[in-house]
């Protein structure tokens, strides 16, 4: 299995230039990472054709795209949305959904998880399904509670046949560890994951659970990268405001391989 290390650039860089910059970097920097590490981008959407253009002519770059984001129809009225078709067509081959941020600012329920998984799946594009608790909910013992919710909920009426093409990867992002410089121990992120790939023996066996990568997101930074993977022994990093320094994300890259 590869490590993942997903870079989520958020509502960053704000110019073109300034994203052609930074990926060109990336991609400068990772040119020979080795096969041991998927290494995904997810920019915003205004920058996903400018960089597929760039990779179309880097045919040695290992890079993938994703999207931070999709809508679960495909195509119709819905003003300001951009479907899994489009990413899909466009080239993307991950989308991250269910991000806390998306949950805590626009209102985005289990539900919508729910079709936005169902969509990613229908349409072959590998949904990275970001879950995990607050800091009073953690403090009051409701982190397992939160957890299988969000994972049974997220999974709702989606069989495991499904999954061939595009086994989802999960996400464990506590929001306490989102961009606030606190991350989550090796030690938690451990128990998260192996709670979380209890859930998933439950919902889908042992083997599908099994199968299934599960990473950690939340201040991760070149320092405690690798404890992630070496110590709690999971397959993959999400990294926000890391990833807008292209020195500092390729270290993450080089900790995670090396
Ligand atoms: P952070 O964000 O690395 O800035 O904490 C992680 C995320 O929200 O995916």
């Amino acid at each position: 299995m590869k490590t993942f290390v997903i870079a989520n650039w958020k509502c960053n860089p704000t110019t073109q230039e300034g994203a052609g910059r930074l990926f060109t970097a990336l991609a400068g920097g990772l040119s020979n990472f080795g096969v041991k590490a998927e290494v995904v981008v997810c920019p915003p959407f205004v920058y996903l054709p400018k960089l597929v253009d760039f990779l179309s002519v880097r045919a040695r770059s290992q890079l993938k795209l994703g999207a931070q984001d999709l809508f679960w129809e495909n195509k119709g009225a819905y003003t300001g949305e951009v479907s899994a078709a489009m990413l899909k067509d466009l080239g993307c081959k991950y989308v991250i959904v269910g991000h806390s941020e998306r949950r805590q600012h626009f209102g985005e329920t289990d539900e919508m998880v729910n079709k936005k998984i169902k969509a990613a799946i229908s349409t072959k594009l590998i949904p990275i399904l970001c879950v995990g608790e607050s800091a009073p909910q953690r403090e009051s013992g409701k982190m397992g509670k939160v957890l299988k919710t969000q994972i049974f909920a997220a999974f709702k009426n989606i069989s495991s046949s499904k999954f061939q093409d595009s086994r989802p990867v999960l996400a464990y992002e506590p929001l306490w560890a989102i961009g606030s410089g606190k991350a989550c121990s090796p030690d938690e992120a451990m128990g998260a994951a192996i709670f979380l790939r209890k859930c998933l023996g439950q919902l889908y066996g042992r083997s599908a659970s099994e199968k299934t990568s599960i990473c950690y997101g939340g201040s991760v930074n070149s320092k405690n990268a690798a404890d992630y993977i070496t110590q709690a022994r999971l397959q993959g990093l999400l990294v926000g405001g890391a990833s807008l320094d292209s020195k500092e994300f390729i270290k993450i890259v080089r900790r995670v391989v090396e």
